[in-house]
């Protein structure tokens, strides 16, 4: 079963000249079809607050500090994203909420292209029907 994980890419460079952070499709959990960024985000606001029914993403910090609350199949995690060579896996049917501390930027590697029938936006329904543990 695919759980929500981090994930350590491959880091180029040194102290020195700095770090080049690297993602190639075969070390990744599935291939990438779209990419989105956030920013700009105010620190009162909390983002995310959904699930998807298909979609999985990795999640990187690509700055600054994101607190992400990850529920998933009976499951509660809580993640810290602070490093740039560091991504967060997230599997379907998941639901998030993420809190951004100042300046930082989201980075988003998602399966797939966007769809708003993949959203699950409703807490007690995603609790209800989406949360228990699965038994495969
Ligand atoms: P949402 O995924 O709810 O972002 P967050 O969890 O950060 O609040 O998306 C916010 C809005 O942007 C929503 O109306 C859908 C739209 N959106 C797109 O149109 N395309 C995209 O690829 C994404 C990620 C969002």
């Amino acid at each position: 079963m695919d759980k929500p994980r981090l994930l350590e890419f491959q880091r180029i460079g040194n102290e020195e000249i700095g770090y080049i952070s690297v993602a190639e499709h075969e070390n990744l959990p599935f291939v990438p079809k779209r990419f989105y960024w956030t920013y700009n985000v105010p620190e009162h606001i909390e983002r995310g607050g959904h699930a998807h029914k298909t979609l999985k993403q990795i999640i990187v910090a690509i700055r600054g500090r994101l607190e992400i609350k990850v529920w998933h199949r009976g499951h509660y995690y809580d993640f810290i994203l602070d490093d740039p060579n560091e991504g967060l896996f997230i599997p379907p049917v998941s639901w998030r909420e993420i809190k951004f501390h100042e300046s930082s930027i989201l980075f988003c590697a998602a399966s797939d292209v966007y769809k708003e029938d993949d959203y699950i936006r409703d807490f007690d329904l995603f609790m209800k029907k989406y949360f228990k543990p699965d038994e495969s």
